[in-house]
């Protein structure tokens, strides 16, 4: 099946019924967004797999009791950096260079005009920015989940720091952003199975523009670039 048929297939399913996702497709779907683009590269988040019941129950408690994240065979927890640092930074590009077999200073100064973009701005963008990576690997695990014909929930409605809480992770550099549980629909009490899928009508959703239909904008072209980082 194409990725647009696997798109169609998947929905928000409400009911699980317990099955276990194989593990071959549990490592697919985590890999597909290990594999996602980041800013910078940096990949600010990681995924917590929990599918002990026990905890499970206590998660529920505090995403609004959706049973998806108990019906579940795996739940997915997404967490995102709670700020970019020089160590956490450097951790990575250095990685990189490690890899790429390139010294560490390769990256000096892509490195250091980042830091010194990312000091101006408050811990609350830093959070959100790093928060608003992860989304991306959510995307990416959603979309590979369609593709191995697993289901999942994107789950946003959860109290994060309760969450954050109970997992342990205050203090450790995460915050928890998303849950994604996964598994198998229970078709006969999901009330959204066949329901039609909706989403905005093409022409509202895509325009196309040319510079005719374009603000009048005059500014000058900004001087330097970005840079490579290697
Ligand atoms: C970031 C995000 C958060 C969401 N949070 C929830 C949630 O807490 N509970 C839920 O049942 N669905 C949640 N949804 C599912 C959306 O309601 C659903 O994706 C949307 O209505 C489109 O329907 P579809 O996914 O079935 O095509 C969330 C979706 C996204 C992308």
């Amino acid at each position: 099946m194409s990725l647009l048929e696997d798109l169609k297939w998947r929905y928000a399913t409400k009911k699980m019924n317990g099955t276990k996702v194989p593990q071959d497709k549990l490592d697919y779907i985590l890999e597909a967004a290990r594999l996602a683009p980041s800013s910078s590269g940096l990949q600010p988040y990681k995924v917590i797999v929990i599918s002990d019941k026990a905890l499970l129950e206590k998660i529920k408690g505090i995403s609004w009791n959706q049973s998806q994240v108990t019906d579940c065979s795996h739940l997915l927890v997404f967490a995102a950096w709670d700020g970019y640092t020089d160590e956490r930074v450097s951790k990575v590009f250095n990685y990189t260079m490690d890899e790429r077999g390139l010294p560490h200073s390769t990256m000096d100064d892509y490195k250091n005009n980042l830091l010194g973009m990312y000091s101006q701005l408050s811990p609350e963008w830093h959070a959100h920015h790093a928060s608003k990576q992860s989304y991306i690997a959510f995307g990416l695990a959603i979309a590979a989940a369609a593709e191995q014909k697993v289901d999942a929930t994107p789950i946003e409605g959860f109290i994060p720091e309760k969450l954050d809480k109970l997992l342990k992770l205050e203090g450790s550099g995460y915050k928890s952003t998303l849950l994604l549980p996964i598994g198998y629909r229970e078709e006969e009490n999901d009330w959204l199975v066949n329901m039609k899928k909706i989403r905005t009508p093409k022409e509202d959703f895509v325009t196309e523009m040319t510079l005719a239909d374009a603000a009048d904008f005059d500014e000058a072209p900004m001087e330097g670039s970005l840079g490579d980082p290697t």
